[in-house]
């Protein structure tokens, strides 16, 4: 707690809490982490139970409205999100403005923002239809946007999508069908890809959700806010870490190099930190990492890719580290991005489509969050203070006379 009238005579008082690593900002009935048993929880319901024995659209239902649907509650919000899954045939164009070699990321970023300007009727903060109409557009077209974005980036056609499709089948497609040939997209995979959805769904408040938070307390639309959050999530040291980690398992390439790179992430000179290591919250494994670890060995298995040297650097890395004192006594663990880098891949996706995959899963949590925000009696437009440290008054001097 900082008494900040000692210093410059003002009159306040305030904690100061760099990282925000002890203050809650919000209330929230959706996400619940217990850092120190790695445990994680949607609505209540652990993780490892939603991934097993539930499917992506069903997460969503459940971290929107609060409660798992019945069979017909599910068909209806199935179908209101296959209906909106196409995006506005201008958007193309929007697309097309971008430079053929912009990071997904970039792109995803801008059209998001721009979907205000596409679906204008649906940015009215004070009208519960038209927010609900923005939520469901927003986990619809995601996919559409990501992929677009991708196929932007090689040159490919756009893939319209299919609505005879599931979410992760038609996601799949869009990216991976070209006109010339039939593609079909293998169920086994789909299952992992849409496992990878409702394992990124939601992690309470993280700094995209944060942010979708802050710009949505000022009463900016929806699809504004998401905009924001997919610029957060944008940094290595959130989102962006799916993609460091596995470049940086690919420049380690084989399992007697790891000692050198333990030792850089050790060595307080050297910037290098173990990418898929460590969580603010999570003192513990993160338990969407061990879920991830078992996709991953599943997936290559079914992919026919044995002895994959990532995989194996991976996993040797995690057992090295997990035996160090250095990681023991921090409390490091692999976080979700260690092993999900390995299944993208492994998929055919490029490290630069990591993220956007990221991002797309998280819709539905930054957009439940907002929408209990919206709903929130005690909602106020998030201000925080600082504490300043420059110069005491002074006055100005003219440039001639300095
Ligand atoms: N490798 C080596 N050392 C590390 C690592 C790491 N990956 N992560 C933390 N440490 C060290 C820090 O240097 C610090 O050491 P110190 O006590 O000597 O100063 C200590 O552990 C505490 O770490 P902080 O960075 O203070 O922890 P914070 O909660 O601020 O950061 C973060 C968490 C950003 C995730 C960090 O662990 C990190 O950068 N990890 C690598 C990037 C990564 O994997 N990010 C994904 C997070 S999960 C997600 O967003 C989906």
């Amino acid at each position: 707690v900082v008494d900040i009238r000692k210093l410059y005579g003002q009159a306040d008082v305030f904690t100061f809490d760099p990282g925000f690593t002890s203050t809650a900002a919000c209330e929230s009935a959706i996400t619940f982490i217990d850092g120190d048993k790695g445990e994680l929880w949607y609505r209540g319901y652990p993780i490892e139970q939603l991934a097993d024995q539930s499917h992506f659209l069903e997460v969503c239902y459940l971290l929107l409205y609060g409660e798992l649907p019945d069979k017909a509650m599910l068909e209806d919000f199935e179908n209101r999100v296959t209906r909106h899954t196409m995006v506005h045939e201008q958007m193309h164009n929007f697309f097309r403005g971008f430079r053929r070699d912009a990071h997904p990321m970039a792109t995803m970023v801008g059209v998001v923002g721009a979907m205000s300007a596409f679906y204008h009727d649906s940015t009215d903060i004070n009208d519960e239809w038209q927010r609900e109409v923005a939520a469901i557009r927003l986990i619809a077209k995601l996919p559409t946007i990501a992929a677009m974005a991708y196929k932007y980036s090689i040159g490919q056609p756009f893939v319209y999508p299919q609505n005879d499709l599931d979410y992760a089948s038609n996601f799949l497609n869009m990216c991976f069908s070209v006109p010339a040939e039939k593609y079909k997209v293998d169920p086994a995979l789909s299952k992992a890809m849409d496992r990878i959805f409702t394992l990124h769904a939601d992690h309470e408040q993280n700094a995209s959700t944060s942010t979708v938070r802050l710009a949505g307390s000022s009463g900016a639309n929806p699809f504004a806010c998401i905009a924001a959050g997919i610029a957060c999530l944008w940094g290595p040291a959130h989102g962006g870490a799916n993609q460091a980690a596995l470049e940086m398992l690919k420049e380690i390439g084989t399992v007697d190099r790891i000692p050198e790179y333990i030792a850089r992430a050790k060595d307080k000179s050297d910037p290098f930190k173990l990418m898929g290591f460590g969580h603010r919250v999570y003192k513990n494994f993160d338990p969407r990492a061990k879920v991830m670890k078992e996709s991953a060995d599943e997936v290559l298995d079914l992919l026919g890719i044995h002895n994959n040297p990532t995989l194996q650097v991976a996993k040797e890395l995690e057992k090295i580290a997990l035996e160090d004192d250095y990681f023991i006594e921090k409390k490091l663990y692999p976080n979700v991005d260690f092993y999900s880098g390995i299944i993208l891949s492994a998929m055919g996706f490029p490290t630069s489509m990591f993220t956007p995959i990221f991002a797309l899963s998280r819709t539905v949590g930054w957009i439940a969050q907002w929408k209990e925000m919206i709903g929130d009696p005690q909602t106020k437009i998030g201000r925080p203070r600082q504490l300043y440290v420059g110069p005491k008054r002074r006055d100005y001097v003219p440039v001639k006379s300095r």
